[in-house]
């Protein structure tokens, strides 16, 4: 066995976190979690970074993404110090740290693609010590893949069942989905919004960071015909491989479909529908049986909880408690198995999940 750091911040630019985990190099490997930390971003950078991932955004673009690199750098290690202090380990311990960083761009679409994550691994090996693999998402793209999603890959080595099909979902501010069935590749692709429309409009709208629950969607109704119109996207008619981000799915999208006379609360309502909706519509494309385990912030939001069981049913729907990890913490883990996997040498399948065209290390590794 041996201890990883894993390191992830999505695209709600919530908090960072942080997992330290034991993990083995058996085949399949085991991964056991010791610690985890949610490490919030202190406002005024989340503010800066939010207003720096605007399309909009008029400042010095080169000057701002240098000082948000590093600083966003010098956060992840501070969660890092944070999680071995609440821990029994030592910095010495840890054979690498696994870092997502911040996405502030994924662009897989443009004729010359780039998907960009900040938080200088540099700056996370020297503060921290400890060697840092980073720059993930880059690597699969030199190789024709998407970036995205990356999830499916871990879901895949950790929540497959020789018995049933299963399909994974992960909430954050975009949702991906794995399609796992027994003897069959692994499908992996992001379904297009789980939070980021929800969290954007109740923030304009109550002044809240998210919808607890849904609960204020639920004091709204669906509006069929913005549900219509939203469903007929581009994105939503693409088939896999995919990937998308907050450059798409965002509040000027949105308003190109909207209404004056419409209430806010009805239209919270109806993205939440929509996103239940793509979720559940991509699903039952690929599966009629099986079992669906939901993680991200989003599986905390029991109104969508309950229309993906009614969307699904008779497919189950539960969180990734039932299969022993706890929803908050399976992306992190995640790069901390993809830090595994790089520091001994192994590639990672992306090919039918981000449409790779080979298997390749991914990453870069950064030593203190
Ligand atoms: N109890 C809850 N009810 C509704 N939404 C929730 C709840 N808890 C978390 N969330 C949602 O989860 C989001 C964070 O999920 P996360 O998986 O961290 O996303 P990301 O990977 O994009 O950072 C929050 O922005 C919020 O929208
Ligand atoms: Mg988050």
């Amino acid at each position: 066995m041996a201890l990883y750091i894993g390191l992830i911040s999505g695209t709600s630019v919530d908090a960072i976190d942080a997992v330290l985990c034991d993990i083995s190099s058996s085949s399949p490997n085991t991964i056991q979690l010791l610690n985890m930390l949610n490490f919030p971003f202190p406002k005024v950078l989340r503010e800066e970074l939010l207003l720096f991932g605007k399309l909009q955004y008029q400042g010095d673009g080169i000057d701002q993404l240098g000082q948000l690199d590093r600083q966003v750098g010098q956060c992840f290690a501070q969660a890092v110090e944070q999680l071995l202090t609440s821990s029994s380990h030592q910095a010495d311990n840890i054979v690498a740290i696994g870092s997502h960083g911040q996405t502030v761009r994924h662009r897989p679409q443009l004729s010359h693609p780039f998907t960009l994550q900040i938080g200088d691994p540099n700056i996370i090996a020297a503060e921290t010590g400890i060697t840092t693999v980073a720059d993930f998402r880059r690597k699969d793209m030199a190789y024709g893949g998407q970036g995205a999603p990356f999830a499916p890959a871990f879901h895949r080595e950790f929540f497959t069942s020789t018995d049933e099909p299963r399909a994974v979902v992960n909430l954050g501010g975009i949702a991906n989905i794995t399609l796992l069935k027994p003897n069959q590749n692994t499908m992996g692709f992001d379904t297009g919004p789980a939070n980021t429309l929800m969290d954007q409009w109740i923030q304009q709208h109550q002044g809240l960071s998210y919808d607890h629950n849904g609960q204020w969607a639920m004091s709204g109704d669906v509006i069929p015909q913005l549900l219509e119109e939203l469903l007929k996207a581009p994105y939503f008619q693409t088939v896999a491989p995919k990937s998308t981000g907050c450059e798409y799915f965002n509040l000027d999208w949105l308003n190109g479909f909207l209404n004056f006379r419409y209430r806010a609360q009805d239209v919270q309502r109806t993205l939440l529908e929509l996103t239940a909706t793509t979720v559940a519509n991509d699903i039952q494309r690929y599966m009629t049986s099986g079992s669906i385990y939901l993680c991200g912030g989003g599986a905390h939001n029991q109104a969508v909880l309950t229309r993906l069981q009614q969307l699904l049913a008779p497919i189950s729907v539960e969180t990734t408690d039932s299969l022993g990890v706890h929803p908050d913490w399976v992306e992190a883990l995640a790069f901390a198995w993809f830090a595994h996997k790089t520091m001994r040498r192994e590639s990672v399948d992306l090919s039918t999940i981000t449409g790779a065209q080979r298997n390749t290390t991914l990453g870069g590794i950064y030593y203190p």
